[in-house]
């Protein structure tokens, strides 16, 4: 059976490792083809995760790069249709919510290709997030949908979609984390940063929301100064953030910003914080399976599973507000060990077992 994978941005990858390995080792079931849109780009945010992911060379890159949101879908579509036609692969899988996601499964669908979405389901019910409608409309187009938690199921089913094309498989990307997690705790970053482990605070930004109004951004920053002085803040700044802050004139003294991380350095300095503070939809599961206070300076979220189980926190985007959250998260203890279902390391052998079944 020939299968195509589809990569663009970073949280793309730790998603699709493990499928492409999955499918390896079925020894002649497979011929894989790895396609990269070339929406995520620098060698920190794409190239790392190939080498520490073992990921094969892409066998096309799409080199589509930044823009709106128009020219970057617009640019997949236009350069993708050509490498589906050239390879007919009998399936297209694509994973999450970024633009590429929603571009690719939209040329399959006008061509008649199958496809499946990997991390289905998934909603925030908040149609400000660019995210919300590649995932609603990439769910309406996928002939197959992987969900990884119980309420996508329940969303997919409230939309209108044949329960036959769901399939319950759990997280692939927790996958990734279990298989990797023992390198990752081998890393020496945290010396090498001075860091005691659970002695700070892990920061991530990057949502429009957030980022793109000196508003929100000038408030969480000044927490994080705040926060700075009375222990390690630790801001891997994604270009977004970074290039925003130029731009507004915003500074945060005493935080540490990083370069943004590879996966097996992120990953360690994860699973040894105090507390994470993020907007990205990925560390709050990955903070869930490892049982770190996580904090979503976010209104919603579309992972409501790791509230329930309580290791992550909505937070507004307000200085006050981070403040008093930190304060009540940085003494929660001791931490609780539950773990949604199916975030067992083998989401990707049933997804396999299930793409297998279908010919
Ligand atoms: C994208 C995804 C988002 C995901 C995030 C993870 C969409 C709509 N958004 O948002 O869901 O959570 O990736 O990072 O698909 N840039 C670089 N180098 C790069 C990539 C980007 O410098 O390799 C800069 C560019 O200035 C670019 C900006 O970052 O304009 C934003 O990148 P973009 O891919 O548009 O969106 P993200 O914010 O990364």
């Amino acid at each position: 059976m020939k299968i195509m994978h589809i990569v663009g941005a970073r949280p793309n990858f730790m998603k699709v490792a493990p499928l492409l390995q999955a499918m390896k080792e079925r020894a002649g079931a497979f011929e894989q083809i790895l396609v990269h849109t070339g929406q995520h780009y620098d060698y920190a945010m794409s190239r790392i995760f190939f080498e520490e992911l073992d990921m094969p060379e892409p066998n096309e890159t799409l080199n589509v790069g930044s823009g709106s949101h128009a020219e970057q879908t617009g640019r997949v579509m236009l350069a993708f249709e050509p490498v589906l036609l050239n390879y007919r692969p009998d399936w297209v899988i694509v994973v999450g919510d970024v633009n590429s996601t929603l571009a690719c499964a939209l040329v399959c669908a006008k061509l008649g290709v199958q496809v499946a979405h990997v991390e289905a389901g998934l909603r925030s019910f908040d149609r400000s997030m660019p995210e919300e409608y590649n995932r609603l409309l990439t769910d309406q187009i996928a002939d197959l949908l992987f969900t990884p938690s119980e309420d996508a199921n329940a969303n997919l089913l409230r939309e209108g979609v044949d329960p036959a094309r769901i399939h319950f498989v759990g997280n692939v990307m927790i996958d990734t984390l279990v298989k990797l997690l023992p390198i990752a705790s081998a890393r020496p970053v945290l010396g090498d940063l001075g860091l005691e482990p659970e002695g700070y605070i892990l920061v991530t930004l990057h949502r429009p929301s957030n980022v793109d109004e000196p508003g929100p951004l000038r408030e969480i920053l000044a927490a994080l100064e705040q926060l700075a002085a009375s222990r390690p803040v630790v801001f891997p700044i994604h270009p977004r953030t970074r290039e925003r802050m130029r731009q507004f004139g915003l500074q945060a003294s005493g935080v540490r910003f990083l370069e943004p991380q590879g996966y097996l350095n992120f990953l360690a300095l994860t699973q040894s914080a105090g507390l994470v503070v993020t907007d990205s939809g990925g560390i709050q599961e990955e903070t869930t399976f490892l049982d770190v206070p996580c904090l979503t300076l976010r209104e919603n979220t579309e992972r409501p599973v790791t509230i329930e189980l309580g290791t992550n926190w909505l937070v507004k985007s307000e200085r006050q507000a981070i403040l008093q959250a930190v304060e009540q998260a940085w003494q929660k203890a001791p931490r609780s060990s539950s773990c949604p279902p199916l975030w067992d390391g083998k989401a990707s052998g049933r997804i396999v077992e299930a793409i297998s079944g279908l010919g």
